[in-house]
């Protein structure tokens, strides 16, 4: 039993720079293995999957990108909101090369840049239709990870459908706009944070979550990225943030180690030290901060050698043994 079983859709979203492409990369790997398809979408326009799949740009069509732990298959798709919306003006109006006519002469182009909100239908339009696709009798996809836009534009981003749904009253577009919003708002669905053991990213996720919340969103769990372990024990940190580690120790430290004593060295060191106690007392007060949301929480480590497609896996693995998938 993982987490989030039940979960057909889930939602990757969080502070700009903390980790929502990489995440979400893990993740849809960590949902692939044991013989699961899983299809990572991205909607920002900016070809994020394919830089960290170290893969050419991905067109608009759904490519496998990856294997996944014991079997099973990660396929990617860069949404692209011209081509969905000629995906919709064929659905509904069945223009087909008319379609096309209208985007060489511009007019998608126009659509979609005068009215952004249209964008955000389009994007999500194109994640409930990924969800619910079915070939040869059975869900094409196990589940759909969304590399969704930065916690600032989440709820806005997720409900515009409502906003849609009152303009149209009657007929497709408001069925459409009713389908996807029932699958946004339902437990099918779920929106996960990323963050860092920061003020600003923690604020961000906790106002999200609210916002969420009163969104009647469902709100899923929070990713702690980037976690750097102490490299001091629990006693050095007291001692190193009150001042009182023992100079004579880390100089007697330093010999054992063949390396210099010089008293500048020494200083440097407990400077650190102290500099670290500091940090890690900061990340306790953020981590007390993201309990208290109440949501299951992961905790991924900070990859010193960067992200690789070793560390993707290494990083799914790690949310598989917590419980994320
Ligand atoms: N656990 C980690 N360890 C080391 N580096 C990481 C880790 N997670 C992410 N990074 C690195 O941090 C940077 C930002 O990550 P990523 O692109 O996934 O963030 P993002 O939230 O999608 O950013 P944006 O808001 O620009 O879309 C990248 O260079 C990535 O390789
Ligand atoms: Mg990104």
């Amino acid at each position: 039993m993982a987490d989030w079983d039940g979960v057909h859709l889930h939602v990757v979203t969080g502070k700009g720079g903390t980790g929502k492409t990489t995440v979400s990369a893990a993740l849809a790997l960590a949902l692939a293995a044991e013989g699961h398809r899983v299809l990572l979408l991205e909607v920002e326009g900016r070809q994020g999957i394919a830089q960290l799949f170290d893969t050419s740009p991905l067109p608009y069509e759904e490519r496998r990108i990856a294997v996944a732990p014991r079997g099973g298959d990660v396929y990617a798709l860069a949404v692209d909101a011209e081509e969905a919306l000629l995906e919709y003006l064929e659905l509904f109006y069945r223009l087909g090369r008319a379609g096309r006519a209208l985007k060489k002469v511009g007019a998608v182009d126009f659509v979609t840049t005068i009215a952004p909100g249209l964008r955000d239908v389009l994007l999500t339009g194109k994640a409930y239709e990924a969800v619910g696709r079915r070939r040869a009798g059975r869900l094409e996809y196990d589940t759909v990870v969304l590399d969704a836009p930065p916690t600032g534009r989440i709820t806005r981003f997720l409900n515009v459908n409502t906003e849609m749904a009152g303009l149209a009253r009657v007929g497709p577009i408001r069925h459409q706009a009713d389908s996807i919003m029932g699958l946004l708002r339902s437990p099918r669905t779920a929106v996960h944070f990323v963050t860092l053991l920061e003020e600003m990213p923690t604020q961000e996720t906790l106002d999200g979550v609210a916002d969420l919340t009163q969104a009647g969103l469902p709100v899923g769990g929070v990713v702690i990225n980037m976690v750097r372990p102490p490299t001091l024990r629990q006693t050095d940190l007291q001692a190193a943030a009150k001042g009182r580690l023992d100079r004579s120790q880390v100089t007697a430290g330093l010999v054992a180690a063949g390396l210099s004593d010089e008293p500048g060295l020494v200083d440097g060191l407990l400077a650190e030290a102290a500099e670290l106690a500091e940090r890690v007392a900061l990340e306790r007060q953020e981590r007390r901060a993201i309990a208290a949301a109440g949501r299951p929480t992961y905790e991924l480590p900070w990859l010193t050698d960067g992200i690789d497609l070793g560390g993707l896996y290494e990083l799914a693995d790690t949310l598989h043994r917590q419980g994320a998938a």
